[in-house]
C-alpha cells in the first residue's frame, strides 16, 4: 500500500525559505520523518517535489493509475490559482488530502481561496512539518 506525497513550487527551498512562516525543517527532513512514520503504519510513500504546475497534474494522474491509496498534496502557491489542479483532483478517484505548513486562511487574502480544497477529501494546515504527519495518519485511516 502506497501513498504519493506531492509538493509544489518553492518547497524545495524549505529550511531557508521564510523560516518564520515555514519553520527550519528542510523538505528532505520532512521526507525522512515521513518515511519513518510510513513504515510504522505499514505504508510506503513516494515523495516528490516540482516547481511546475503541469508536472503536478501528471503526477496526480499517475498516482491514480498506479493505484495509490491516497495523495498528500501541498500544491503551494498553485493551491490558490490552479483550476488545472482542481480539475485533475476531480478527474481521479484516489483521495487527495490537502496539506499546508502554514495556515493560508490566516495570511493574505489571496491565499484564502483553495482550488485544491474544492476537490480534496480532507485538509491539514497550520501545523508546520507536523501537517504532513497528521495527513499521513488520515491517509492510513482511509
Ligand atoms: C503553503 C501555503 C501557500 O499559500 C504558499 O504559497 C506556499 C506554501 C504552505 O505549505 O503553507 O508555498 O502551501
Amino acid at each position: 500500500t502506497f501513498v504519493y506525497v506531492l509538493n509544489g513550487p518553492n518547497l524545495n527551498l524549505l529550511g531557508t525559505r521564510e523560516p518564520e512562516i515555514y519553520g527550519s525543517d528542510t523538505l528532505a527532513d520532512i521526507e525522512a520523518a515521513l518515511h519513518e512514520q510510513a513504515k510504522g503504519l505499514g505504508l510506503a510513500i513516494d515523495f516528490r517535489q516540482t516547481n511546475h504546475e503541469g508536472q503536478l497534474v501528471d503526477w496526480l494522474h499517475e498516482a491514480n493509475s498506479a493505484g495509490a491509496k491516497a495523495v498528500l498534496l501541498n500544491a503551494a502557491a498553485y493551491t490558490h490559482t490552479s483550476i488545472a489542479l482542481l480539475d485533475a483532483c476531480r478527474a481521479i478517484t484516489v483521495p487527495v488530502i490537502e496539506v499546508h505548513l502554514s495556515d493560508p486562511s490566516k495570511r493574505e487574502e489571496f491565499r484564502h481561496v483553495s482550488y485544491v480544497g474544492m476537490a480534496a477529501a480532507d485538509c491539514v494546515q497550520g501545523l508546520g512539518a507536523r501537517s504532513y504527519a497528521v495527513a499521513l495518519e488520515k491517509a492510513a485511516a482511509l
